[in-house]
């Protein structure tokens, strides 16, 4: 299957802009599956609730979702994209996974970073693995999570332990660990990972964030597929085998998911049977 990543630099609040902007980069794109950046219609650093009230769209019933319908059918791709979701008055961190056929998914980012936590709910439909096609119709599972859910490793290890062979990470990286990061999440789960993360920065009062660019492609044993600089807009893809992640074996006596130890992993505090922070001895 073909895999490509968009990154560009998304004007705040002007959803009208960006939607242009990624049209104009995909015209040309030829892939099965394409990932865009998290929150790309609207930017990232808001100002305030009012401002985030203004971009953010139901799923799947705004105009956002509707352009990434129209492309995904005239470029016959599955799209992966980050965007502000409203639902009555609760907002969330999401992306969606939108094919060809128009239908759509939706996963609700669970580990929110810095001002987020003031603004969205925190995601309650899980870590989500779907079944995709490529347009030649083999069957692939796409994982998804968006941008600091890289932090906690238990998001890929659940996502690969839900059978994910790609997951789709679409991003507004401030951090600077995560693009050297990504190939342990790909290794210890033997996964494909695509980040597609943006670039530029925003202010807020003195407060400004800048962000990374250098989206990247890592494949199952961590190598680099792809990686895009630190501030342009491109469109890269990469020729990968899904099923290559399907092989968990480190060698013929380990595989990286059969040998976990959850039965060692739970700490007594979590199994509820001492306080956090106390130790064995
Ligand atoms: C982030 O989660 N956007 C850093």
């Amino acid at each position: 299957m073909r895999a490509a990543y968009l990154q560009f630099a998304p004007k705040y609040l002007e959803v009208d802009q960006n939607l242009a902007a990624v049209e104009s980069q995909l015209h040309s794109v030829e892939a099965d599956l394409i990932v865009l950046p998290e929150l790309f219609t609207s930017g990232y650093f808001f100002q305030s609730k009012d401002d985030l009230r203004e971009v953010a769209e139901p799923i799947p019933n705004g105009r956002s979702v509707s352009a990434l319908q129209s492309w995904a059918e005239s470029l016959e791709a599955v799209l992966v994209a980050g965007l502000a979701e409203r639902e009555g008055d609760r907002f969330y961190n999401s992306a969606v996974v939108v094919r060809p056929s128009g239908e759509v998914d939706t996963y609700r980012k669970v580990h929110l970073f810095y001002e987020e936590t003031t603004l969205f709910e925190p995601g309650d439909l899980g870590l989500r693995v779907f079944a995709e096609e490529t347009s030649e119709g083999k069957p692939y599972r796409l994982g998804i999570m968006v941008c600091f859910d890289w932090y906690f490793p238990e998001a890929a290890r659940t996502l690969a332990m839900k059978g994910a062979d790609v997951i789709a990470h679409p991003s507004n990286l401030v951090l600077p660990h995560c693009p050297d990061s990504m190939p342990v999440r790909a290794r210890e789960n033997h996964v494909f990972t695509i980040t597609a993360n943006r670039y530029g920065s925003e202010t807020k009062g003195e407060d400004s964030l800048q962000f990374i660019g250098m989206s990247e492609i890592r494949g199952p044993s961590g190598a680099i597929l792809n990686r895009a600089g630190e501030s342009e807009d491109v469109v890269e893809e990469v020729e990968l085998d899904p099923h290559e992640a399907r092989d968990r074996r480190i060698n013929d006596h380990n595989d990286v998911l059969g040998d976990r130890r959850p039965d060692v992993y739970a700490t007594q505090s979590e199994r509820g049977t001492k306080s956090a922070g106390q130790c064995d001895s």
